[in-house]
C-alpha cells in the first residue's frame, strides 16, 4: 500500500523543489510507493495541478497517485505524513502578534483537519515559517493527536553547520558528526560544537577559536537564510526541500548508531527547556520514534546561548495564547 503524503504550499518554491524528490522515492527510501496529496489556497490550485502534471510526466516508479485541493479536511484525509510547507510570510510593517494571528489562521484548522482525518499513524513536519511555533498552534488544535507527532524543521540550520564546519576544518561534510541545534528556527538558534565532532574529535578543540564560533559561525549559520536571500534574490527553497527530506527521511528510517539529527519537537523538559514549547534538540530516532538525547556536555557558553533561544519561544508561546491559539 502507498504512503499517503500531504505537502501544502505545493504550488510555492519549496513545493517545487520537494514533490520531485518525494516522488522519486528520497522521503521513504526505496521500494515504498507514495500518493501525494497536494493542498493549496485557491489562488495556488492551478499553479498546483501544472505541477501534479509534470509529475505525471515523470514516471515515477513509486508516485501511486496524486490528487490536489484547497480543502484542508480532503488534503489530509488518510495521510500518513504531512509536511506543512505553506504559511504567511511577514510583510512590511507587519508586527510579531499579526503574523502570528495570521499563521494561526492557517495552522489552527490544518491541526482540526489532521485530527479530523489523518492515519492514526500521521507524523507532521511543520517547514513554514515561524516554524517552531506554527507546529505548536497545530499540535494544540489536533485533538487526539499525541503532540509528539508534531515536529518542525530545524534541519536545514543543521545542515548549514556542518557545511560551515567542514569548510573551516577542511574536513569531509562526512566526517563531521554529532551536530547539534537547539531552540528556535530563528537566527537565535544555536549551533553546537561541543558535542559535534570532526573526524572523532570535539569540534570545539578542532576549530579551537573561540571568537571565531561566537562571532563568525554562530551568527553565520544564523543569518545564512538572509544571505541566501541577498544572493538569490529569493528565499533558500532547494535546501530547505532537501533538508525537509532528510528531516522525514530518518525520522521514518532511524539514525544511525551513535548519531543523532536535529529537529524541534514538544519539550519534555529535557535541559530545563521548559514544557509546552517545540524547540530543537538532537534527537535520535528507530522504529518511527524519536528521542531527544540525554546527558550532553552543556557548558555556560552554550546554556547562555540556548536559554536565549528558548526565551525567544517562550515569547512566542505566550504571544500564542494570547490569541486563543494555544490553551
Ligand atoms: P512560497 O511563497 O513560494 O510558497 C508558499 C505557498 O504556500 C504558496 O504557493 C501559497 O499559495 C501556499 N499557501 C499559503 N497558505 C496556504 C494554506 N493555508 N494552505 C495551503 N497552501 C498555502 O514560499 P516558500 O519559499 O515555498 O516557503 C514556504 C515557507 O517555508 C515559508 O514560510 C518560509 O519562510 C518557510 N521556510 C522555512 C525554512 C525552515 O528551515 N524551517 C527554510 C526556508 C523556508
Amino acid at each position: 500500500m502507498a504512503t499517503t503524503v500531504t505537502v501544502t504550499g505545493a504550488a510555492g518554491q519549496i513545493g517545487y523543489a520537494l514533490l520531485f524528490r518525494i516522488a522519486s522515492g528520497q522521503l521513504l527510501g526505496p521500494d515504498k510507493p507514495v500518493h501525494l496529496n497536494l493542498l493549496e489556497i485557491p489562488q495556488g490550485v492551478k499553479a498546483a495541478e501544472g505541477t501534479a502534471l509534470e509529475l505525471f510526466d515523470s514516471a515515477f516508479p513509486l508516485l501511486a497517485g496524486i490528487d490536489v485541493y484547497d480543502d484542508a479536511h480532503k488534503a489530509f484525509e488518510g495521510a500518513n505524513i504531512a509536511l506543512l510547507v505553506g504559511a504567511r510570510p511577514r510583510t512590511k510593517g507587519m508586527e510579531r502578534a499579526d503574523l502570528l494571528e495570521a499563521n494561526g489562521g492557517i495552522f489552527k484548522p490544518q491541526g482540526e483537519a489532521i485530527a479530523a482525518g489523518a492515519a492514526d499513524d500521521i507524523k507532521v513536519l511543520v517547514v513554514g515559517n515561524p516554524a517552531n511555533t506554527n507546529a505548536l498552534i497545530a499540535a494544540s488544535n489536533a485533538d487526539g493527536v499525541p503532540k509528539e507527532r508534531f515536529t518542525a524543521m530545524t534541519r536545514l540550520d543543521h545542515n548549514r553547520a556542518i557545511a560551515q564546519l567542514a569548510q573551516r576544518t577542511g574536513a569531509a561534510v562526512s566526517e563531521i558528526t554529532n551536530m547539534a541545534i537547539w531552540g528556535n528556527h530563528s537566527p537565535s538558534m544555536y549551533p553546537d560544537l561541543f558535542n559535534a565532532k570532526v573526524k572523532g574529535e570535539r569540534a570545539w578543540d578542532a576549530v579551537g577559536d573561540e571568537d571565531w564560533v561566537a562571532n563568525e559561525y554562530i551568527p553565520r549559520v544564523g543569518k545564512r537564510g538572509a544571505e541566501i536571500i541577498e544572493a538569490r534574490g529569493a528565499s533558500s527553497a532547494a535546501s530547505a526541500a532537501s533538508a525537509a527530506i532528510d528531516h522525514v527521511h530518518d525520522w521514518v528510517n532511524g539514525t544511525p548508531e551513535g548519531e543523532w539529527v536535529s529537529m524541534a519537537v514538544p519539550s519534555t523538559g529535557a535541559y530545563g527547556v521548559p514544557e509546552g514549547i517545540i524547540s530543537s534538540f538532537p534527537v535520535t530516532t528507530a522504529g518511527g520514534e524519536y528521542t531527544i538525547v540525554e546527558g550532553l556536555d552543556v557548558p555556560e557558553f552554550s546554556q547562555a546561548r540556548i536559554d536565549k533561544t528558548v526565551a525567544e519561544l517562550q515569547e512566542e508561546r505566550e504571544a500564542v495564547v494570547k490569541l486563543g491559539l494555544v490553551s
